[in-house]
Parts: C-alpha cells; sequence; structure tokens
C-alpha cells in the first residue's frame, strides 16, 4: 500500500520476532555469523551497500540504528544516513571527511556557534581554511569562491537570528564551480524542507531536537547522495563514530510524533507570535510570521512548515532588566538545547570579541540597545505560555 510520510512514521518497522509494536533495542558489540562463509558473502554485501540488515561489528551499528537509518533515508530521500553520537558529530564527519589540506570551505556567518568554532578554530590547524559570508548575500558568497574552495556549509535558517538564504542559486553555483554543499536542516527538518532533493549533496540534522522531541535523547543524522557517500563511510568506519541502540530507539520513537509535534509547536508558535508582536519593546520578530515579514518570501519559496523556534530583538538601555525578564519567566527554562516539548529562552550574546570570534557575528548588524532573545514554543497551552511572558515583560525597562 502506498502510504504518506506521516502514515510511514507511525508505522516504519515491524517486529515480528516479539510481536511487540515497537521494535527491540539490539544492544551489541558482537555480531555473529553461522559461518565464515555467510560472514564473507555479508561483508561483500555491505560493500555494494544492497538491503545492508546487519552489520558485522558493532561499532557500524546494530539492527535498531540501522532501522533508524532507514526511516530517515526515507524521510530524507537520501543514499544514505550516517548516524552519529550526537548533532555536531555530524557535522564533525561531514568536514573531517571531506576537506583535506589546502582546501578552503565557506561557512555562513548564521550558523551554529561550535560550527563557527570547528570551521575557523580546529580546521586551520589542518592548513584548511574557512571563509564567512554574509547570509544575507548571495554575491558576498559568489565573491567568496575561489579555485580552492571545496565545501559550502549553510544553515538555513540561522538558529539565533533566522536568515534564509535563496537555496537553489546556492546549489546551482556549487554545482558550476564543482563544490560540495551541505546544509544544517535542524530548524526545518526533512519534513519540511528536502536539501537533497534541491541538489544539496549533504543534509544534516541535530536529531537530538526534534527528531527526538523530548529533551532525553542526543545524536546526529548527516544524509547523503552517492557522491559524497564512499569518501564519509571511509572516514566514519575508522574514527568511531556511531550511534548507540537505546539513543536511536529513543529517536525512532521522537520521529512517530514528529509531524503531530511540529504542527503544534507551529500553531502555539502563531498564538504566541500574534501576543509578541503587539508588545512595544519588542521591536522585531526573527520568524517567518506574516507576509512582509524580513525572509518571508525566502520561506514560502523552499519550506512546507515551520517550527517553533524564534528569536525577538528587545529595545532597552538596560540590558540587566532583559536578563531579568528572562530570569523570571517559569514555564520557559533556560537552556541551549531545543526541539524538544518544552519552552525555553535565552538571551544571545552575538557580538564579536577578539579572543572568541567563535560565537560572534562579523555580518549581523547589532543596533545600540538591542538584544537578542531567542524563544523555544513548546508544547504547553499558549494561553499559559503569554501569561507568563506578560508577567515577566514588565520588568524590561
Ligand atoms: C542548528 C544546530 N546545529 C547543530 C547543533 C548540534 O547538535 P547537538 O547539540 O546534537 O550536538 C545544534 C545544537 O544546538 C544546533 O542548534
Amino acid at each position: 500500500m502506498k502510504k504518506s510520510i506521516n502514515t510511514f512514521l507511525k508505522h516504519p518497522i515491524k517486529d515480528s520476532t516479539n510481536r511487540s509494536a515497537n521494535p527491540p533495542i539490539a544492544r551489541a558489540s558482537t555480531i555473529l555469523f553461522d559461518t565464515m562463509q555467510e560472514m564473507y558473502k555479508h561483508e561483500a554485501k555491505i560493500k555494494q551497500h544492497k538491503n545492508v540488515t546487519h552489520y558485522t561489528y558493532g561499532r557500524y551499528g546494530s539492527t535498531t540504528t540501522i532501522e533508524l537509518e532507514n526511516i530517515l533515508k526515507e524521510l530524507e530521500k537520501a543514499y544514505h544516513v550516517f548516524l552519529t553520537g550526537t548533532g555536531f558529530g555530524g557535522i564533525a564527519l561531514a568536514l573531517m571527511s571531506l576537506c583535506r589540506p589546502g582546501d578552503e570551505i565557506i561557512v555562513s556567518d548564521n550558523v551554529y556557534g561550535p560550527t563557527k568554532e570547528i570551521s575557523e578554530k580546529l580546521l586551520k590547524e589542518f592548513n584548511i581554511i574557512a571563509k564567512f559570508y554574509d547570509p544575507n548575500s548571495f554575491d558576498d558568497l559568489k565573491k567568496k569562491v575561489t579555485k580552492k574552495t571545496k565545501l559550502i556549509l549553510v544553515e538555513n535558517p540561522g538558529s539565533n537570528t533566522f536568515e534564509f538564504q535563496d537555496l537553489s542559486k546556492i546549489v546551482s553555483l556549487a554545482k558550476r564551480k564543482k563544490i560540495l554543499t551541505l546544509l544544517d536542516n535542524t530548524w526545518g527538518t526533512p519534513l519540511y524542507l528536502k536539501p537533497l532533493e534541491l541538489g544539496f549533496d549533504m543534509s544534516f540534522s541535530s536529531a537530538t531536537k526534534y527528531f527526538s522531541g523530548h529533551s532525553d535523547a542526543m545524536g546526529g543524522s548527516l544524509a547523503v547522495n552517492k557522491k559524497v557517500f564512499k569518501k564519509i563511510m571511509f572516514f566514519y568506519k575508522l574514527s568511531g563514530y556511531r550511534m548507540s541502540a537505546d539513543e536511536a530507539y529513543l529517536i525512532i520513537r521522537g520521529l512517530r510524533t514528529l509531524d503531530t509535534r511540529l504542527k503544534q509547536h507551529y500553531q502555539n508558535t502563531k498564538i504566541v507570535i500574534n501576543f509578541l508582536k503587539k508588545q512595544k519593546k519588542i521591536i522585531e520578530i526573527l520568524y517567518p510570521h506574516k507576509p512582509g515579514s524580513k525572509n518571508y518570501k525566502l520561506w514560502k519559496k523552499y519550506y512546507t512548515g515551520a517550527t517553533g523556534l524564534l528569536s525577538i530583538v528587545i529595545k532597552s538601555k538596560n540590558k540587566s532588566s532583559v536578563i531579568k525578564f528572562v530570569n523570571s519567566l517559569e514555564l520557559f527554562g533556560i537552556g541551549y538545547s531545543w526541539g524538544g516539548f518544552e519552552s525555553l529562552a535565552i538571551l544571545q550574546e552575538l557580538k564579536l570579541s577578539k579572543d572568541e570570534y567563535s560565537q560572534g557575528r562579523k555580518f549581523f548588524k547589532y543596533n545600540k540597545n538591542e538584544h537578542i532573545v531567542r524563544l523555544h514554543i513548546g508544547l504547553e497551552d499558549p494561553k499559559d505560555l503569554i501569561t507568563d511572558l506578560k508577567q515577566s515583560l514588565r520588568y524590561i525597562k
């Protein structure tokens, strides 16, 4: 029977051995074979990347991680999906597998802080140079391409300041110049944007966020096309990157409700934004919330939905009163990771500082007395979230 992706996510795996609705968790280091011949045959099958049902050693995964790989392969329309122990592992896997001394990479300035840090600081130690481009300027990206450019890394939207880019333009430029492309799609998830179908070579998601959805698991998913598969597999096997069966199980469980949760995050976000946009102290909402809002057209051009992470720009001469606003929220927790069931708030410091470029933004224009607070709108009753925001916003002076 032909199934929609939402139905597929409810019924991806049957467990005929245990007759349970959920798959077993296969924790394994040793994987057993009946004969040496069977083992050799199986190794050959893995090399050909054909219908792999299990690996030959637990370091490469177990039946539980293969089940997750298969679900994500379908969701991403990918040739293969590499699973890592954290989201960041997926980014490191892509960069370390594909970049070599003498290469340059071009990275959008709005990427997640540690992505900036690995690009600029760690790769530099291997003589790989990162150049950052203004996510609001395709021309700036184009100008930075040289013969040495190996890869373009985009985060769309940037998960603090929510710039949306013209993705097809980036893909055509990269294809023309034979440059590899990687998109961090954690915000939109492959349910709302399929980077590989757009022509990106790699689609990355931190599975810690919406895939798992319950703030109790960590993982990364690097979905790839055939072109980059072999090189990444080579590094994956030798680096020891992997996801545990327990985390894979939790992420499989989370994915069953991905579509339902995302719809509710979006619904709640719209209601909360309706309240936020009437608040005088909030001068901008960084989210594609209405036609005419910044980047709305680019969001609409590529995405079939929006999720629950946004930022608000607060005007205040008194930074400590903005901190007081965040501190006094009762339902919104103060924490970095997002994509779980719960609401979160955090004051973002994006200013460039001399010794810590890693978290700083070269191309973001900070105006005096403006502060960015990032909010994750969770699955609580939005009426309660509004009450919470209302009682805390009064602290802003
Ligand atoms: C956009 C984005 N990409 C990647 C990561 C890294 O994921 P993880 O925390 O699972 O290592 C994060 C984490 O916050 C993120 O927000």
